[in-house]
């Protein structure tokens, strides 16, 4: 397929990487939003996002006159080939997905588009919304089509370009084959199905990967009352083919704007059709309990949590992003707050403030009197701290490393205490 007239709506993390990497694709793309601020912005190439390679890409579109930003998706999509939806879905009441802001821009654009224009969903929306989004549109010479991003923060554009899979689906299969020829030239398998299966694959797959971490959490808690170490056992159970190696590593609970969003979404789907998905509310209770088991490791290195001083190292639900959405590191330090902890925060993403504690800018200033500090976040830039000077900044000598990221022979080394989860000391040291 040669290039094709798109229109994306919403310039968010999916909006923007989708926009940019269609373009990229050599694509004529046109991003809508509706806050006229950040259009302005990004056409003048300023991305506010922290996703490596995006402003480079926004930048090469721009230049080639391949991407341009604009507000009012009305006349944008007047002679649109294609429409793609990433506006947000976020959870709403009672566990759904919140299709407002999809249901607004189909209000908007129902007129204007032209005869054959495919709209394509690609924020995660709930089984059976291309169907709605048909009865919405009135348009019987409008394809409706699901496509949903597989994207992670932090590899977007690297997702986008080099995907595992494509998925496509619409119950018109010519507009479904159309829309997969559209990333015709990544070298990726496609999978061109009907509506309802492409969107119950994004969250198939997303509960899927919650429920791989709520089982490696409690295996790592089981761990801990065994003797055994996480370690040894997600190395051996990762060489298993069927298993894989990615997503076993313990930590303070899965967090983040999609798997949250998508459990809730999914055992609520569930419900409407009759079906109790116990299976994924377990895995969404395990994450619960995984933080509570945290916030009580925590108190017990420094006794009690009421006036004690908690330092924090990191704050995003993942590193190497900014996103602080449904952030675990954000729900401990809340309950470290609420038993009456003073928190000191740090990570390297974030600044600015945040209720229940101090954000500071610099690591060190988080040890400074601290009974305990505490990793939440994988940052990479924690593994080089220099111990010995957090040891003559602390108070206390507790380190509760929660993603297992340190190498504790560093921090024991200056006179500190190590604590991971599913590790024992020993095993850990001899490492
Ligand atoms: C996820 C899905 O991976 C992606 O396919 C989907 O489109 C959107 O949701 P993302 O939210 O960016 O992507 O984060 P991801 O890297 O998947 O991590 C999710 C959460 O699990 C984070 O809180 C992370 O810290 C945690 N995690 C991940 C672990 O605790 N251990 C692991 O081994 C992997």
């Amino acid at each position: 397929m040669g290039s094709a007239r798109i229109v994306v709506i919403g310039t968010g993390y999916v909006g923007l990487t989708t926009g940019a990497c269609l373009a990229s694709l050599g694509h004529q793309v046109t991003c809508v939003d509706v806050d006229a601020v950040k259009v302005a912005r990004l056409a003048a190439g300023r991305v506010d996002i922290l996703e490596p390679g995006l402003e480079e890409l926004v930048a090469r579109g721009l230049a080639a006159g391949r991407l341009t930003f604009v507000v009012g998706s009305r006349q944008a999509v007047a002679d649109a080939e294609a429409v793609f939806l990433c506006v947000p879905t976020p959870m709403g009441a009672g566990g759904g997905a919140d299709l407002r802001a999809v249901e607004a821009v189909i209000d908007e654009i129902a007129g204007s588009l032209p005869p054959g224009c495919a709209v394509i969903t690609k924020s995660t929306v709930p089984v059976g919304t291309a169907q709605r989004i048909r009865a919405l549109l009135g348009r019987p010479d409008v394809p409706v089509v699901a496509n949903p991003e597989f994207l992670r923060e932090g590899t977007a554009v690297a997702d986008f370009l080099n995907p595992d899979r494509i998925v496509v689906g619409a119950d018109d299969e010519a507009a479904a084959q159309w829309v997969a020829g559209l990333y015709a030239d990544l070298a990726a398998p496609s999978v061109v199905t009907d509506a309802a299966s492409a969107e119950l694959v994004k969250y198939a797959a997303n509960c899927f990967l919650a429920m791989k971490l709520s089982y490696v959490n409690a295996i790592a808690e089981l761990c801990e009352r065994l003797g055994a170490d996480i370690e040894s056992v997600t190395e051996g159970m990762g060489y298993d083919r069927r298993i894989g190696r990615s997503f076993l590593k313990p930590g303070p609970g899965w967090g983040g704007s999609c798997l949250p969003k998508d459990t809730h979404a999914l055992v609520q789907v569930a419900e409407s059709v009759g079906f109790d998905f116990s299976l994924l509310s377990a895995a969404i209770q395990e994450n619960i309990a995984q933080r509570d088991r945290i916030v009580a490791k925590i108190a017990g290195t420094v006794g009690t949590l009421a006036g004690a001083r908690i330092g924090v190292l990191g704050l995003a639900f993942k590193a190497g992003t900014s996103d602080l959405r449904d952030s675990p590191a954000l729900s401990v330090t809340a309950m470290l707050a609420a038993h009456g902890a003073e928190v000191t925060a740090y990570d390297p993403a974030v600044g600015g403030e945040l209720p229940g504690m101090r954000v500071v800018d610099d690591p060190y200033q988080t040890a400074k009197g601290a009974d305990a500090l505490v990793v939440l976040t994988e940052w990479d830039e924690f593994r080089r701290l220099d111990w010995n000077y957090v040891a003559e900044l602390m108070h206390g000598d507790s380190v509760v490393d929660t993603r297992n990221l340190l190498d504790p022979r560093s921090v024991l080394a200056a006179g500190l205490s190590w604590l991971g989860l599913g590790r024992p000391r020993a095993r850990a040291l001899a490492g």
